[in-house]
């Protein structure tokens, strides 16, 4: 039976030499939980190799020390990903749950400041670093597929859009040479400092909706012409929010084009074609991906399959109650996109194993 006093967690996360400030418990097979490590000491390779041998799956921590567990997990999580012997999935789950934390406070921060902050800025780029190895290997596509279908929140489809964008980009070098040009012949520091700023762009599209109140974002009805002129100004806001920052110019123009339609008529500015900045043209193709394969309260999953038929405009089984103006899953969608990037989308597509 599970105490719920305690949360497991994978023991790959728990990796050799690191001072965990929280106590780790393994359960008997009696099923109760025996204190294994003690907060502040160094866990060692051999009590690790112990762990495993005598085939503990999981690990577990007390609920009240949860958020210094995870805390733990950000500032190990390049190590944590690299760990050879963890799970693909486990390393999902970890990715995951950190992105939502760094995205959480940055969006509560910058809600406060009316601007992202230094300390917030730092600690997305932090995390960004600490997990491109990761998203870029072609592996992690499989643990990426099984987060398809999941539920749409702001901070879980910004962990997925800043997922798919990298390993997107990661097999399209073509669009990175057109962010910039001779990126192929870039050093590997320089490349990775350009995906990493990609994948900022990616992970912080939806940051002005710091200032949406949760009623808007979370309405299961259409929104009212009020509620939707305010929903419409997120990218503007968020482009003031990283204003002042040092994220490049090119990132925060994806920031304010990320809605913008290629055949023009997008907002905020109806801006068409060329002059919509590259990567908010990449966002604007997964964005919508996304949205439209999440669960919502009111809606299941769509398969990915239909979804990229109807974004490329072979509409079928048209549902009557949508609202074209305020749902991106409207059939006449293909002019939002720009075809050459959305046919790259979709043969993208095929590399991840999706579950259909
Ligand atoms: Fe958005």
């Amino acid at each position: 039976m599970t105490d719920s006093r305690y949360i497991a967690v994978p023991p790959g996360a728990i990796i050799p030499g690191a001072l965990p400030d929280f106590r780790i418990y393994v359960v008997t097979p009696q099923g109760k939980h025996v204190l294994w490590a003690l907060e502040g000491k160094k866990v060692t390779t051999e009590q690790l190799a112990k762990l495993s041998e005598s085939g503990t799956i999981e690990v577990f921590i007390a609920l009240e020390e949860q958020f210094k567990y995870e805390l733990y997990l950000e500032s190990n999580l390049g190590n944590i990903l690299g760990n050879q012997s963890m799970a693909d999935d486990h390393k999902a789950e970890v990715f995951s749950k950190v992105s939502t934390n760094v995205l959480k406070v940055a969006f509560e921060t910058s809600y406060g400041l009316g601007t992202m902050g230094t300390a917030a800025i730092q600690r997305t780029q932090q995390f960004i670093e600490n997990a491109l190895i990761f998203i870029k290997e072609a592996k992690s596509l499989q643990a990426l597929a099984k987060m398809i279908g999941h539920d749409y929140r702001t901070y879980e489809h910004s962990t997925k859009v800043l997922w798919f964008t990298v390993a997107f980009l990661q097999l399209n070098p073509y669009i990175m040479e057109q962010i910039e040009p001779g990126y192929q012949l870039l050093d590997e520091t320089r490349r990775m400092d350009m995906m990493k700023q990609c994948g900022i762009g990616a992970l912080l599209h939806d940051i002005g909706k710091a200032f949406v109140s949760q009623d808007i974002l979370t309405k299961n009805e259409p929104l009212n012409e009020v509620e939707w002129e305010i929903m419409k100004r997120h990218p503007l806001n968020g482009m003031a929010m990283l204003i002042d920052t040092e994220i490049p110019t090119f990132v925060k123009k994806a920031v304010l084009h990320h809605h913008e339609d290629f055949e023009g008529g997008g907002y905020p500015m109806s801006l068409e074609g060329q002059n919509i900045n590259i990567l908010a043209r990449v966002l604007r193709i997964i964005d919508v991906f996304d949205a439209m394969t999440s669960r919502r309260s009111y809606k299941d999953p769509m398969p990915p399959m239909k979804a990229a038929q109807i974004m490329i405009g072979m509409p079928e089984d048209k549902e009557e109650d949508e609202d074209p103006k305020q749902d991106d899953r409207d059939m006449g969608m293909r002019r939002c996109f720009d075809r050459d990037l959305l046919k790259k989308f979709i043969v993208f597509l095929g590399n991840v194993k999706l579950n259909e």
